[in-house]
């Protein structure tokens, strides 16, 4: 189930601290200024200088040849997997991944790119036999196996440079290349104390998103080696992505590379104060992994809970029986005490 298709709360008025996901960040007054200011041109032509800097930028901190600029993380994480599969062909992805169940099955309906689930772990993991296993014999019974489609974070869950590396090797061993969804990579790489082309290096193609934790209001560039990114330009125009004077969105993304990747850690940590917050309250199953927090309360005060959250102002993507909250630019310390009061107020009355 996705937010946007379960009945959710709407924000309105009495809204104070909205978690339902990191990409409901408003852009900073900085970021704004940049926004206005960015010089710009028709990027179809290749001629927006901001977006050409973004672009440059982002491959030289994955360690990759080259990098595009898509309008969302769903648009370039479907023009990279079509990049490395043809019609008909097979990819690898585990069964949580998001481009297997929150991308309206892009790469099945669009590009007859078929996905092979692979069962994962609590961590959202799979392992490297779990691969070799999964990928078929030639034989002319099977599609072909051409891609291992990864992700990290994945729920708010790091998966280590040595996992990815491990995959990543195994798959190359096969002869099938690597995407990695790297939404919250900058997310999993501040987690794991390192820059994002360790984890980079391991895959053929990265999506980046600018719009998550990064609080940009758009984009996602895909890095890559320059084949894998030449064939993503065409699928880019294909799939109508091809945009015109976007520098001064591109301006956004630049100036969240600058101002807020290092704090990525202050998410991390008032995820971690809301979970230590909730430690004792009694029969709430709480798992923090990153800017995630997992919640599953008693079944029979699911409902109740919710309407006492929203009561209180507060937001979250309030699936059964596990809730989803996620910490970003837009959460301080004051709101996410103010989540942590709010579960402890509900628990003391019930
Ligand atoms: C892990 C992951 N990958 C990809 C996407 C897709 O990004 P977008 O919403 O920009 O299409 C999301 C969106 O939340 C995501 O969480």
């Amino acid at each position: 189930m996705s937010p946007t298709t379960s009945a959710q709360p709407r924000p309105n008025n009495y809204v104070h601290a909205d978690l339902r996901s990191d990409t409901v960040t408003q852009a900073t007054p900085g970021m704004r200024e940049a926004m206005s200011s960015a010089n710009v041109g028709d990027d179809v032509y290749g001629e927006d200088p901001t977006v050409l800097a973004l672009q440059e930028q982002l491959a030289n901190l994955a360690g990759k040849e080259a990098g595009l600029f898509f309008s969302s993380g769903t648009q370039s994480n479907l023009a990279a997997v079509l990049s490395h599969c043809g019609r008909g062909d097979e990819y690898l992805i585990g069964r949580t991944s998001h481009v297997l169940i929150n991308e309206a099955g892009g790469t099945a309906s669009l590009g007859s790119a078929i996905p092979w689930p692979i069962e994962v772990d609590e961590n959202n993991q799979f392992s490297p036999d779990d691969v070799r296993a999964a990928v078929k014999e030639p034989d002319q019974h099977h599609p072909v196996t051409t891609l291992l489609s990864l992700e990290n974070t994945i729920n708010g869950h790091i998966q280590s440079v040595n996992h990815i590396a491990s995959l990543a090797s195994t798959a190359h061993e096969c002869g099938l290349a690597v995407h990695l969804d790297g939404a919250r990579l900058f997310n999993a790489a501040n987690g794991a104390g390192v820059d994002i082309d360790a984890y980079a290096t391991h895959a053929d193609t990265v999506s980046l998103c600018l719009s998550k934790g990064l609080g940009a209001p758009v984009g996602t560039v895909l890095v890559g080696d320059q084949s894998s990114i030449s064939r993503a330009h065409r699928l880019r125009k294909m799939l109508g992505g091809g945009m015109r004077q976007v520098g001064h969105l591109a301006a956004a993304g630049l100036y969240a590379l600058e101002h807020h990747v290092v704090r990525l850690a202050d998410d991390h940590e008032r995820a971690a104060r809301i979970a230590q917050g909730l430690g004792d309250l009694p029969g709430l199953d709480v798992v923090q992994a990153t800017n995630m927090l997992w919640i599953t309360p008693p079944k029979e005060l699911h409902g109740a809970l919710v309407e006492h959250l929203v009561a209180d102002g507060i937001l979250a993507t309030f699936w059964a029986p596990t809730m989803r909250f996620v910490t970003h630019l837009d959460i301080d310390d004051a709101l996410a005490d103010l989540v942590v009061d709010s579960f402890t107020n509900f628990f003391e009355q019930t």
